[in-house]
């Protein structure tokens, strides 16, 4: 298979205005008539089209036949090496054989339906077409089938007309409909769907007073099990208004919900398409987590319309530019919606599991590849998940303020357009650029360039931490080092931008003011960070090597504080920082920042299931562990659902990633004999968090979600 490579980007030398497209569905076949209007843009370029598994019946330019042998072939191109130098405009008919079609790409019948799949290149499969993210056209698409088994007729934007057609001789009734986009979009976010389907309708208002047309489209019998999935739309709608400013820009929204769907859901332009599991719930039986996960990713595609849709990318180098960024906002929205500090926690504990992973394995790449065999394989945790860690990176180094600053350049610099990661970023720094004039707080000096290189260096970079304290002076100099390891392909890399938040708490518990030399205590207040981050977080931005940051000003003969570093885990590394159990457990005790305080029992987890997987036990950390187990169990002000994340053992996956030899039986009975000894140990204060739980159990999500997490742990500790 030949590699396709970022260097080699050029840009399509026609301009297409319009796709036209009439699709013919018949029992076996579909005819697929399409009129794309073209203009050069270049004298003398030959015009290369793509079509996969096409069955080509025909080809026209305005009006006139092209022969089919004076088309060059290359794998899937269709060359046409002269073409005139005015607008033309280019019909081809193909047929197609959707019943045959089992790559789920294309166009596909499955289940008596048929449905599309086009990113990343499935539009080849459905008709001859440039078929590249950064060719934008305008739709219209006219769909004919017969009425009885494909009464639903659905498209991307507006429906514009729809009507009866004679029948066929012999056959049963047809009917058609059109369906107009108004606006251009890649051919990745064409969408059809034919077929019997259920309609639940709801309206949504806009910000500025438009009423939008809500439709969900299910299979027959599904009706009852799409509340859910319409009040997570209608959240994700009023939510990306008020805090990105960003409006649904047409009147209906469409979202089929199917169970043959392969993909997990696909953002096409106002017609999304979903696997069933992604939207039905039914209210008595599915679980939190279910209901969350459709929320989120009701809010993920909803959220494409502008990351993705109107702004795209230029080529599938840029995945990460719409799939980071709106992972990063439905993130964001499932933050701002529930429990924030949990939310990060879950999704922490998710990139280690699977990210650092990809990561640290054979398939380590970057958040932006520079070549690819099969784009399809490129749909990673480290395109999705890293990628969104490299936007809330700069949402941390350059404040809330500023990164919306950001957002706003880069809509209305890029909308309409196909745009590349790196015109995000240059629109975050011209963000700063402006807040640095008006010298705007809350925005960190940081070299951008730098920082970019966050995009091009695969794996997870090692931070080193070394603390030394000289009591007598009460200093605390922290020297910092920095490696990311070798990767395949990538065998040396350069140093990072990397925020690293970082708190102090005293022996109290009470959180210590981090004061650099030169600051006084007032000037160091102001310059931490807002509340939400913990108090009194000091944000360090780490861009070398090796470098040493001093604090000063704490009391002389004090005991040293106990640090809590990568607080809301600030970046996507590997700290490496020697803490002694006393440290750490204190942090778990009383870290006032969620994130990092389960960080710190997450280490000490980690240490005793590798001791007990290696044949020993560390009694006295268990019985650390313990202590601060029954206190977090019986601190009042925590929820429960944060309260049951403190007390979760790490994942398998990370613990063979610390692990020397990994060993997962040892590994997995470690975790269960540590739980038969904490649910023994904790036997009494895990009973009176039951009955604590209990009147919660019953009541409807989002509401006790933590009492049932923090449920199903007790049990899992007792019943172990
Ligand atoms: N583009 C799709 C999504 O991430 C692929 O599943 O939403
Ligand atoms: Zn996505």
């Amino acid at each position: 298979m030949s590699v396709v490579r970022l260097a080699d980007y050029r840009p399509f030398p026609f301009r297409l205005e319009r796709t036209d497209l009439t699709v013919r569905l018949f029992g076996e076949e579909a005819l697929v008539e399409s009129t794309l209007s073209l203009a050069p843009l270049a004298a003398g370029e030959p015009l290369v089209l793509r079509g996969e598994g096409l069955d080509l019946l025909s080809l026209g330019l305005d009006g006139r036949p092209v022969a089919l042998d004076e088309i060059g072939r290359d794998g899937d191109a269709y060359i046409l090496s002269s073409t005139p130098a005015q607008p033309f405009r280019l019909t081809s008919v193909v047929r197609l054989h959707p019943r045959a079609n089992t790559s789920l790409e294309g166009l596909y019948a499955s289940g008596g339906m048929v449905t599309t799949q086009c990113e990343a290149e499935g539009f080849r499969r459905i008709t001859l077409h440039p078929d590249r993210p950064d060719v934008l056209s305008l739709f219209q698409v006219r769909i004919e089938a017969e009425r009885g088994l494909f009464p639903v007729l659905l498209s991307n934007g507006n429906c514009i007309e729809q009507g009866i057609l004679p029948a066929l001789a012999g056959g049963e009734e047809r009917h058609y409909a059109v369906w107009d986009d108004p606006f251009p979009k890649p051919s990745y976010l064409f969408a059809l769907v034919a077929g019997v389907l259920e309609e639940v309708r709801d309206t949504f208002t806009t910000a500025s007073g438009r009423t939008v047309q809500l439709r969900l489209h299910v299979e027959p019998g599904d009706a009852p099990y799409t509340a859910h999935a319409i009040s997570s739309l209608k959240r994700s709608m009023a939510w990306d208004e008020t805090v990105y400013g960003l409006e649904y820009d047409l009147d209906e929204y469409n979202i089929v919900a199917v169970r043959h769907f392969n993909m997990g859901a696909m953002e096409n332009k106002s017609l999304n398409i979903f696997n069933s599991k992604l939207v039905l719930a039914d209210a008595a039986t599915a679980t939190d987590a279910e209901l969350e996960r459709i929320e989120s990713v009701i809010a993920h595609e909803y959220f494409h319309n502008w990351t993705g849709n109107r702004i795209t990318c230029r080529d599938w180098f840029q995945l990460s530019l719409k799939e980071g960024l709106t992972v990063f906002r439905d993130q964001s929205f499932t933050a701002d919606l529930h429990a924030p500090a949990l939310k990060r926690i879950e999704d922490v504990a998710m990139l280690r599991n699977t990210q650092f992973r990809e990561d640290a394995g054979p398939t380590a790449h970057p958040v932006q590849p520079d070549h690819y065999q099969a784009i399809d394989n490129f749909y990673t945790t480290t395109i999705y998940e890293k990628g969104a860690e490299v936007i809330r990176m700069l949402h941390t180094l350059l404040g809330p303020d500023t990164f919306m600053r950001g957002m706003a350049i880069y809509v209305q610099r890029h909308d309409g357009t196909a745009a590349t990661c790196d015109d995000f970023v240059q629109a975050m720094q011209d963000a700063a650029a402006k807040a640095g004039d008006s010298d705007q707080s809350g925005t960190s000096e940081f070299c951008f360039d730098q920082f970019r290189r966050w995009y091009h260096q695969a794996g997870t970079p090692r931070l080193e931490l070394q603390r030394h304290w000289d009591e007598d002076r009460g200093r605390l100099s922290l020297t910092i080092r920095q490696h990311t390891p070798a990767t395949p392909g990538q065998p040396d890399k350069l140093p990072l931008v990397i925020p690293l938040a970082i708190g102090a708490v005293d022996q109290a518990g009470e959180p210590l003011l981090l004061q650099r030399p030169g600051e006084t205590a007032a000037s160091a207040e102001d310059a931490s960070l807002e509340h939400s981050w913990g108090p009194l977080t000091r944000l360090l931005v780490i861009d070398q090597a090796e470098q040493t940051v001093v604090f000063e000003d704490f009391e002389p003969h004090s005991h040293p504080p106990a640090l809590s570093v990568l607080r809301r885990f600030s970046a996507p590394v590997q700290l490496e920082f020697e803490r002694t159990h006393a440290e750490l457990l204190h942090l778990l005790s009383c870290d006032g920042e969620p994130l990092a305080r389960w960080d710190a029992g997450q280490e000490l987890l980690r240490q005793v299931v590798l001791c007990r997987a290696g044949g020993a036990a560390d009694e006295a950390l268990e019985d650390g562990l313990v202590a601060a187990f029954e206190r977090i169990l019986l601190e009042g002000t925590l929820s429960d659902g944060n309260r049951c994340a403190l007390l979760t053992m790490p994942g398998l996956v990370e613990l063979e990633a610390a692990s020397a030899e990994p060993d997962p039986p040892a590994l997995d009975l470690a975790r269960r004999t540590l739980q038969t000894r904490f649910g023994e140990a904790l036997a009494e204060p895990l009973a009176a968090c039951l009955e604590r739980c209990r009147p919660q159990w019953g009541l409807p999500w989002p509401e006790g979600v933590g009492d049932r997490q923090l449920t199903g742990l007790v049990w899992a500790w007792r019943a172990a």
